[in-house]
């Protein structure tokens, strides 16, 4: 017999039993804000985030501090924190729980509190995802706040609720749900990222782009070089993409932060890539793998008749302009096959599977076959090799 139990199916009051239902909610409040001259002493944005004064555990990723390391002191300084950084290597390699535990180590022996001091991940996506997950289980939950220094950072790794490292050959099979308080978003830090790493962010706007933004797309179109070669300074184009970039991407992930529905739009360009960055580690970059996901996909879409020839011309001329690759040895019938076996898995059984349609909506597909998938990565070689 079951509790009585409130209008919210909690048990509440009564005579004793012997099964008993819980259901409770979690809500969730995460600040995600555009915070130019982050590390302006002048700026209280960052001391600030979430917290009381005091003291702070800063995690830096290495090269974020060979180059940042002066000026984050500087501005703990004068703000009157007193910090302790931990330098952290932090790229998809190690991407392990070896660094989780690193980053909890340094928590312990700062004896960081319960609430009331935020552990500041500052880095790339790696170094947000590993230093979350070390949040996470620290004491079952420990707040902490980010600071992307990447693109893919920016738009993607720093505004959802997910942290995670790789586990044995998967993709960030291990993880949890653990949003940060806040994270502060300062395209500043573009200004020292090398071309590769900003096409690979590109790459995740990209994404937003295709599955249901096509403004963004066409901005894109219009600025995509100038968008690197100008680092992403400035309000105009890098300001307004990265705002639309962002704003679409919380879109998608709010209504859905813990990811009961399984049938993501921001999956898109997820299906195949995981297992395929995987096995090409360390040559492709997550927005990379990303890409040829996309452009394999696209391919697919236009053979199914979602998307225009001219349109899937359009889609991946821009890709190679963003300086993305559209083709590698990997988009083979035996990884493909292993990857959608995989994704299947991780989709509950089925392929929900986002394909774009035209350009700036689209679809779940649940019906793709190996062949229909092969002949689309043949495709997409000829279509690569003629490219210019
Ligand atoms: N949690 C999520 O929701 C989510 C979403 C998207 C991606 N991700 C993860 O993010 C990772 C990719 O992130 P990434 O592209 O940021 O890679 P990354 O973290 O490996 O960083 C890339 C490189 O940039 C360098 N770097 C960082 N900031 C710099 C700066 N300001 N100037 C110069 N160099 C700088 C770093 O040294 C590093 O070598 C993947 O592991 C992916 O799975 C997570």
């Amino acid at each position: 017999m079951a509790g009585k139990t409130n209008n919210h199916g909690l048990f509440t009051t009564g005579e004793p039993v012997s099964a008993w239902t819980v259901s409770t909610a979690l809500p969730v409040t995460y600040q995600v804000a555009f915070t130019p001259q982050l590390l302006n002493p002048g700026n209280p944005a960052l001391a600030s985030a979430g917290a009381t004064p005091g003291r702070r555990l800063v995690v830096v990723e290495e090269t974020v501090h060979a180059l940042y390391g002066d000026k984050i002191r500087a501005y703990f300084g004068t703000r009157g924190l007193a910090v302790e950084l931990g330098v952290l290597a932090a790229h998809e390699e190690v991407k392990t729980m070896e660094s989780v535990f690193r980053v909890a180590e340094w928590m312990d022996h700062f004896g960081v509190s319960r609430r009331a001091e935020p552990v500041i991940a500052m880095g790339g996506g790696v170094l947000m995802d590993v230093v979350g997950l070390a949040c996470s289980l620290y004491r079952r939950s420990t707040p902490f706040v980010r600071v992307p220094t990447t693109l893919i950072g920016l738009v993607d790794a720093g505004v959802g609720a997910k942290t995670g490292v790789n586990f044995g050959r998967h993709k960030n099979r291990l993880g949890t749900y653990h949003p940060a308080v806040a994270t502060l978003l300062d395209p500043a830090f573009l200004a020292t990222l090398d071309q590769r790493h900003l096409s690979n962010g590109l790459a995740e706007i990209l994404k937003v782009a295709l599955i249901k933004d096509r403004k963004l797309f066409e901005l894109l179109d219009r600025t995509g070089e100038a968008l690197i070669d100008q680092r992403f300074q400035g309000p105009t184009p890098g300001g307004e993409v990265l705002v639309r970039a962002v704003h679409g991407m919380l879109q998608e992930l709010q209504p859905n932060l813990w990811e009961h529905r399984l049938e993501r739009s921001m999956d898109y360009g997820h299906s195949f890539s995981p297992t395929v960055e995987m096995r090409a580690l360390p040559e492709l970059l997550h927005g990379e793998a990303v890409c040829l996901d996309m452009a394999l996909t696209t391919v697919l879409a236009q053979r199914r008749g979602l998307v225009e020839t001219a349109e899937r011309d359009r889609i991946l001329g821009l890709m190679r302009r963003l300086q993305l690759p559209v083709r590698h040895p990997l988009l083979e019938p035996e990884t493909l096959a292993d990857a959608l076996t995989d994704t299947i898995r991780h989709r509950d059984g089925r392929q929900r599977f986002p394909l774009p349609v035209g350009i700036g909506d689209g679809c779940f597909a649940d019906d793709l076959t190996a062949a229909e998938i092969g002949r689309a990565a043949t495709e997409l070689e000829e279509l690569a090799c003629v490219a210019p």
